[in-house]
Order: C-alpha cells, then sequence, then structure tokens
C-alpha cells in the first residue's frame, strides 16, 4: 500500500491537513492530538492555529522520550479515549518526534482493534524516518521496540519550520538515522553530510529539506516493497542490531545516548564488520568514523560490558535460531540482509568502535 506523504509545495502541509480534515469523509471524526511535553510546548500551540479544522480536539500530553513507550502509559491513553468518548471512526494525530509516533501508532492501532491516525513529525529522526512506515512500538523491561504493530498512518504531514525549536543535541543524533538511508542509498549526499559537519557548518544550515525528503521517500519505496518487513526492508535495520544493544545498556544505566547516537554507533560496528567479512572498502569506515567522532563521545566498552551488550544483542527480534543476523554493506547502496555475525565478531567491534 501505498503511504501518504505530505511535503510543503506552494503552501504548507499543515494546509493540505486541514483541506483533508474537512472533506466530507472526515469532518464528522472526532479528533484527538497526542503530544509530550515540549512538543506540547512548542509545536501545539502553532500547529493548531495553523489547522482550523483542529478546533474542538482534545489533546493527550505524555512525558517526552523512551520513558512514553511503556504499557503503562498506553494503557492510560486507552482509557484517556473511552473516557472522551472515542470510537472506531476517531482519528489520533501524532505530533512529535520517533518516542510520540511509536506509542500513538500503537495506541491507534490497537485501541478498539484499531483506529486511523496520521502522523506529523517534529523531529527530524521522525521526519527522515521514524513517521514512516507504520511500525509502532512499545519497549518491555527496558529492551527496545518488543511490543508493537504494523500498521500504516492514513498520510504523514512534513512542516519543517517545527524543526525550529528541536534542540541542537536532537539534531545531531538525528544526522545518524539521515546517514543510515544515505549509506543505503546515495554516496554522493553522505561525502556532502560528512565533510559538512567535519568542516563545523552550523548544523541549521546544512540541506535538511532535501535530506528529508530523499530520506523519507526512499524509505516509503522500500517499506511499500515489503510492508510487514518479510525481505528488503530489513535493509532498514542497518546498525540497528548493533545500536539498539547500545540504547538499552546506556538505558539500564539511566544514561542519555539517545536513538540516533546509538544507532550512529552501531553504525560504525556494522561498518566495521562489513570491511572484514564483506570487503567494504575501508576508506568508508574512515569517513563515516570522523563523522561519528565529531559528534559523539563515543563510549569505551570494556569486555565486561560486552557481555551485557551481547545478551541484548541475543534479544534482538530479526534473529533465528538462536544466530545474531545483521543488515552489513558491500558497498554504498548494496546492503547485504541476514549476515550472520558471531559472537566474537561482535565482541571485537564493541571492543574497537570506542578506540
Ligand atoms: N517506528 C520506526 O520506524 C522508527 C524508526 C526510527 C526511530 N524510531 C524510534 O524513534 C525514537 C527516536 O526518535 P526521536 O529522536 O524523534 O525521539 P523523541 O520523540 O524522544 O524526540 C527527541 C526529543 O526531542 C523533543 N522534540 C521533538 N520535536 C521537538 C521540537 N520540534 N521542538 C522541541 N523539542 C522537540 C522530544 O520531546 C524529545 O525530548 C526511538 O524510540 C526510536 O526507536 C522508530
Ligand atoms: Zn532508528
Amino acid at each position: 500500500m501505498k503511504q501518504k506523504l505530505i511535503f510543503p509545495s506552494s503552501h504548507s502541509a499543515l494546509v493540505s491537513l486541514n483541506r483533508w480534515l474537512k472533506q466530507p469523509a472526515q469532518s464528522s471524526r472526532r479528533i484527538f492530538i497526542l503530544v509530550d511535553e515540549q512538543t506540547g510546548q512548542h509545536c501545539l500551540p502553532s500547529f493548531v492555529a495553523s489547522v482550523p479544522a483542529l478546533v474542538g480536539a482534545e489533546f493527550f500530553e505524555v512525558p517526552s522520550g523512551e520513558e512514553a513507550k511503556d504499557i503503562a502509559i498506553a494503557s492510560q491513553l486507552w482509557q484517556s479515549l473511552l473516557e472522551s468518548g472515542a470510537d472506531r471512526s476517531s482519528l489520533l494525530i501524532n505530533l512529535g518526534g520517533g518516542c510520540v509516533s511509536d506509542l500513538g501508532g500503537f495506541v491507534a492501532s490497537t485501541f478498539m482493534r484499531g483506529i486511523g491516525y496520521v502522523n506529523v513529525p517534529t523531529s527530524l529522526i521522525a521526519m527522515a524516518d521514524a513517521a514512516i512506515g507504520g511500525k509502532t512500538a512499545l519497549n518491555l523491561n527496558g529492551v527496545k521496540n518488543m511490543a508493537g504493530t504494523f500498521c500504516l498512518p492514513q498520510g504523514i504531514y512534513f512542516h519543517p519550520e517545527f524543526l525550529g525549536s528541536l534542540p541542537d543535541r536532537e539534531w545531531e543524533s538525528g544526522l545518524f538515522e539521515v546517514a543510515k538511508t544515505l549509506l543505503l542509498s546515495d554516496g554522493d549526499m553522505l561525502s556532502d553530510l560528512e565533510s559538512a559537519v567535519c568542516v563545523g557548518t552550523p548544523l541549521r544550515d546544512l540541506p535538511m529539506d532535501r535530506w528529508i525528503r530523499q530520506c523519507a521517500e526512499f524509505k516509503a519505496a522500500v517499506v511499500a516493497a515489503d510492508p510487514n518487513e518479510r525481505s528488503v526492508r530489513r535493509i532498514l535495520n542497518l546498525g540497528h542490531t548493533f545500536g539498539h544493544a547500545v540504547e538499552s545498556f546506556s538505558l539500564a544505566r539511566n544514561g542519555n545516548l539517545s536513538h540516533g547516537f546509538a544507532v550512529g554507533i552501531g553504525l560504525w560496528c556494522a561498518l566495521y564488520l562489513s570491511v572484514k567479512k564483506l570487503g567494504l572498502n575501508p576508506s568508508l569506515l574512515d569517513k563515516y568514523g570522523s563523522l561519528l567522532h565529531s559528534l559523539v563521545e563515543v563510549p569505551h566498552f570494556s569486555l565486561r560490558d560486552t557481555e551485557e551488550l551481547l545478551s541484548f544483542m541475543r534479544q534482538d527480534k530479526k534473529n533465528r535460531d538462536g544466530s545474531i543476523l545483521c543488515v552489513l554493506l558491500q558497498d554504498i547502496g548494496l546492503p547485504v540482509i541476514d549476515v550472520c555475525v558471531s559472537e566474537p565478531e561482535i565482541r571485537d567491534a564493541f571492543l574497537q568502535v570506542g578506540k
């Protein structure tokens, strides 16, 4: 099924959203808006002001970040929808970053066996990746995305002006999800990104609107080919088997390594093993390493840390028959899925990344 991606054209995507909501088929629906503490403050007022059809919509606010992707919060939202008289024709609009769209998508796809939802991404990660593709998720016992559904949103509306209030660290973190897609699709743009960041171009001067659109369209095309991740969609997990382990490891210590930075470290590990196992050109690893080290203080993992990281990797949903499977890269744009990586290889990658 084709996803509806709405970018700014002669008018803003919010004008398109308003027009859609005013269509007879939508206009009688009850509308609910999900925000977190930050997007409730920074994005909701201008959003509601720009979309007059939202007059009368109710909004729900959840805590910012990963702690919102929790079954207790999902359950509170089901309860709030019920108490507010939501029915199966109701619409949930997720206004936020990837945590809001993962949580809101999950709640919408399960409430009364599924109500419609729309994503209005406000972070770089959400615009370039998370808001697209209909994977919804909650974390379970500190392990990332262990519960969730596949359920496509009815539309994804891109309003890059929301990035104006995004903190610099969130921009930087988002660059790694962009880098992931560029590694899968476009070497020239990856070089542009690496040189811009390494010469210190201010983040807000990067051609982000173009990159967001390229990443979003690439992801939408991959998802259209394989909505339920049986085959080609797995390429989008590049760096994530390692990255989710790093993220869970950090969460377990109340660390503040966000998803994008963890994926950044995971991408380095995947490229390192790609050089060793698939003959990837080492100059790409060097170039990517410069990007990584210019944006993140990469932790030094001890041998004991690698045991804990491995225990998270053993729980990865993509594993089969006890083997840890990863996406690696033969070259830019040439990913290979389901590569079996041994525990000594994984340990080696984690021990090398901080050097
Ligand atoms: N479902 C998918 O396909 C998919 C893909 C990639 C990532 N993800 C998930 O997305 C999450 C990471 O996304 P994220 O970085 O957007 O997380 P996030 O939603 O936690 O946003 C990061 C921070 O930025 C704040 N924020 C967002 N937009 C803002 C704005 N415009 N102004 C000010 N503050 C703003 C948020 O409140 C939060 O504090 C992870 O949980 C990851 O697993 C999902
Ligand atoms: Zn990701």
